[in-house]
This record gives structure tokens, C-alpha cells and sequence, in this order.
């Protein structure tokens, strides 16, 4: 029996027709496995973006599966509010301590994304108030940036169609900040001079709020939604050293570039910089169940007593599920006995290699980039003046690819990849063909 488009109806959709020339029928994912995904009609996908980046260690992993029946069993769930806690919660906070940079060590988990934004937001506020600064209370970002669907994480959301309808809602003093984007902005310049202009605007802008009424600063170190924006090495340095110097936190947003997609534990590490609050979610479980977690460094910790009694942030009903936690733990031991981190750059390498060699020269390329697993190729029109490329005609490709036997997310003016980080060599040459056969295809349609 399959699943009836007359149930499908009732799922509340976001209508963004990604795919409008196939019916909702078409589009029912039932089974998976590494990196590839059946459709319940029987076809098969090479799974290009990973879900969306979620599943790193791939999909259809007993080991996890197994985690996960054998703590329901022995307890599916507990509260870790009024004092309780549980193990795999306490073993996973304990492991994140260790593999996060610097002195990250203190995990408030969440379930989604956006929520572990609003935590880290939430317990950069409480900071402020407890060291008696409280007027710090706004949180800069950038434009183009994405931190989840909430209205929290849409105040610092640097994608204005998406936070247009919510802007009513939305309080003043919470400025997006351009990014350095290297492929549109570099011009003649390098990309040193490109941050020193960025963290430069960043700097006055802090200076125009006022930095005694600002608390945070929030970042992706790969700015995802807003296009796989891929910021020069050097940029979080820059933002860093601002955020220490007028006193203001620095947040990553590390939902998406966290365990392993851009070939280090995480991004921040690229650059060699410690944040205040790194939060993270998808690859902690890669989506196995669903968990997510704002990680604050020592001083922020111990801005609140062990013995307080005045609550800080008020955690939600799901914080540190047993079951999510022991998930996570079965996953991330997955990333380590696999080799996932070095396999994400190895096979990074390859595909963008792959990529810039089948069609970096095309006149419908601009630029062909990538971290690690996130790989995109940004295209523009070919007319040669550089203008990015009518997203319809972008937005063709991911029919191409899916007729070719992949799904890939293509989407403004790039197209993106970021499989599972368990891709093989012969699985990243299949996907370099297939988007090199789509892009192609393309190209002669526009001649
Ligand atoms: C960088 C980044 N932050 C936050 C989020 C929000 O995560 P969630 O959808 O789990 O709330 C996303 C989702 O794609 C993301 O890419």
C-alpha cells in the first residue's frame, strides 16, 4: 500500500514547489540507506544534501537504532528540570565538553535549532544581567544569515523575505551586518582586505548601537541559507577580536558546519577561534531523533552560582531527552570509529575538485566553492556580465538531477551539496556527473 495524496493534503506544507513537476505521491522518502534514499514508489536517490545536512554518519545505522530502543526501554523519559538529570544526558554533555574548542563546556540542550539559537541568546542576556550590564540586551548578525523559524531566531534572521510578514513584531537595534563574500565582493582586492572592510563595518555598527546596549553577536561560519557564503579564513579571527574589545559575546551557529560537515569537528575550528556559544543540532544526532544544544564557555557558566537559587534560563519540557542524548552518544561514536571528520574532508576535496574540473570553465559558472562537505556551484548568467542566474533557471536543475538519480538543493543562484559524510569516492564521482550533466544541460538550454 502506498501513501494516498489525499493524506498527504493534510501535512501543513510550506509550499515552496521544489519539485512542481512531480506529484506529492512521487515525493514520499520511505527507506534508507548510506547515502542513498528510496522513494516509496521505488526510486532510488543519491541523497545530495543529506536530508537537509542532517544525517552525517548516513542513513539506516543499526548502531543507533539500537541506542535508541535500548534507552526507551530503560527510560524513555525524564525531566532535567528541578534538579533531575540522567545519564546519557550528563555523559553527553561531559563528551561535547571534550570536543568542543577551548573552554566550551557547559551544554543547555534543546530540540531544535532555532531553539538552541534562542538558549544561546537567552543565556547571553542572563549573563549580562548577573555581571550587572543590564543594558546589553541586542544581538547583531548578518545579512543573509538564518538561525531557525521562531520569532526569537527570525529578530536576527538576515533573510527579509522569510522575516518580512513577523517585521511588526520585532523589536529595534538588531542590525544585520553584510558579510564578506569573496566570489561577489573581493573585486580587486584580497580577501584580507575584504575582512578588515566587513569586520570594519561590523565594528561601527556595534559603535552606532552602542556597545553597552549590545549582547551578542550571532554567525554561521558558512552562511547556508543565505547561499553556502563561504566568509575567507580569517573572518571569525576578525569578529572575535571586535567581541572582545567592546565586550560583546560571540555566538557560531554551528546547526548546519557541526560534526564534521566542513572536514573539522567544527568551523569555528578553521579559523582557530574559541565563541562564547557555539550551538549546534542536525549532525549531533544526525537526525535520528531529533536534539540540539547551546554550549557556553566557563565564564559564562560561572557567572551563576552552583548554589543559586534564582532560575537563569528556563529550560524547555524535552531538555536533554534520555533517549535523543543516547542517540547522539551512538552517533558521535560513529564520526569517531569512522573516520567521519577526515572522510568529510578527503571527499570535500574530491567533489569540489570534481566539480571545477567538469564545469568550472562553463559560462553559466561563476564560481565553484566549498568546505569540506559543503560544496556549491553558484551560476550566473551567460551573458558574461556576472549577474546571478534567473533562479527558475536554477531551480531546473534539481529536476535534472533527480531525473539523473540524485537530489541536490538548488536554490537562489547556487546549487548545494552536502551528502552524508559517509560518502565514498565512487559515490562523490557519481554526483559530480550527475550535477555536471545537469549543469550542461542547462547550458545548451540557454544557448
Ligand atoms: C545555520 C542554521 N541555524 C539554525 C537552523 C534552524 O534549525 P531547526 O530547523 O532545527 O530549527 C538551521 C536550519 O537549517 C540552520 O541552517
Amino acid at each position: 500500500m502506498t501513501t494516498s495524496g489525499e493524506a498527504i493534503r493534510h501535512l501543513w506544507t510550506h509550499k515552496t514547489q521544489d519539485h512542481p513537476w512531480l506529484p506529492d505521491e512521487e515525493l514520499v522518502i520511505d527507506r534508507a540507506e548510506g547515502v542513498w534514499v528510496w522513494t516509496e514508489r521505488g526510486k532510488k536517490l543519491l541523497d545530495g544534501f543529506a536530508g537537509l545536512a542532517v544525517v552525517n554518519v548516513g542513513h539506516g545505522r543499526r548502531e543507533i537504532a539500537e541506542a535508541i530502543a535500548e534507552q526507551t526501554v530503560r527510560l524513555a523519559y525524564y525531566p532535567t528540570t528541578r534538579q533531575f538529570s540522567n545519564r546519557p544526558a550528563a555523559e553527553l554533555a561531559a563528551k561535547l565538553a571534550a570536543l568542543a574548542p577551548g573552554d566550551l563546556d557547559y551544554s543547555m540542550f534543546a530540540v531544535s535549532g532555532a531553539e538552541a539559537n534562542e538558549r544561546a541568546m537567552q543565556i547571553a542576556r542572563h549573563y549580562w544581567l548577573a555581571s550587572g550590564k543590564p543594558g546589553k540586551h541586542k544581538v547583531l548578525s548578518l545579512q543573509g544569515g538564518y538561525h531557525g523559524g521562531t520569532t526569537g531566531t527570525f529578530a536576527v534572521c538576515g533573510l527579509p523575505h522569510m522575516v518580512e510578514p513577523y517585521t511588526a513584531l520585532h523589536v529595534p537595534g538588531f542590525t544585520k551586518i553584510t558579510p564578506p563574500y569573496p566570489y561577489r565582493d573581493r573585486g580587486t582586492g584580497t580577501d584580507e582586505e575584504l575582512v578588515r572592510r566587513r569586520a570594519g563595518d561590523l565594528r561601527a555598527a556595534i559603535g552606532a548601537e552602542g556597545p553597552d546596549t549590545v549582547s551578542a553577536v550571532i554567525m554561521e561560519p558558512v552562511i547556508s541559507s543565505g547561499g553556502f557564503i563561504m566568509p575567507p579564513i580569517g573572518w571569525l579571527r576578525a569578529v572575535r577580536a571586535i567581541c572582545d574589545e567592546l565586550d560583546v559575546l560571540m555566538i557560531a551557529d554551528e546547526v548546519i558546519t557541526g560534526f564534521g560537515r566542513t572536514g573539522r569537528w567544527f568551523a569555528v575550528e578553521h579559523d582557530g577561534v574559541v565563541p562564547d556559544l557555539m550551538t549546534v543540532a542536525k549532525g549531533i544526532t544526525s537526525g535520528y531523533v531529533p536534539l540540539s544544544a547551546a554550549i557556553a564557555r566557563g565564564r559564562l557558566a560561572d557567572a551563576f552560582a552552583d548554589d543559586a537559587t534564582q532560575e537563569n534560563v528556563h529550560p524547555g519540557t524535552y531538555a536533554a531527552h534520555p533517549v535523543a542524548c543516547a542517540a547522539a552518544l551512538a552517533n558521535i561514536k560513529i564520526i569517531e570509529q569512522d573516520n567521519l571528520v577526515a572522510n568529510a574532508a578527503t571527499m570535500g576535496a574530491r567533489l569540489l575538485d570534481g566539480l571545477q574540473h567538469a564545469v568550472g570553465k562553463r559560462r553559466i559558472v561563476g564560481e565553484v566553492r566549498g568546505r569540506g562537505l559543503m560544496v556549491c556551484v553558484e551560476l550566473v548568467e551567460p551573458d558574461g556580465s556576472g549577474r546571478p542566474l534567473d533562479k527558475e533557471r536554477v531551480a531546473r536543475l534539481d529536476r535534472k538531477a533527480w531525473d539523473r538519480g540524485a537530489i541536490v538543493y538548488a536554490r537562489g543562484q547556487v546549487v548545494r551539496l552536502a551528502p552524508p559524510l559517509c560518502i565514498t569516492r565512487e559515490e562523490v564521482d557519481t554526483l559530480v556527473d550527475v550535477v555536471a550533466a545537469s549543469i550542461e544541460e542547462l547550458d545548451a538550454e540557454l544557448s
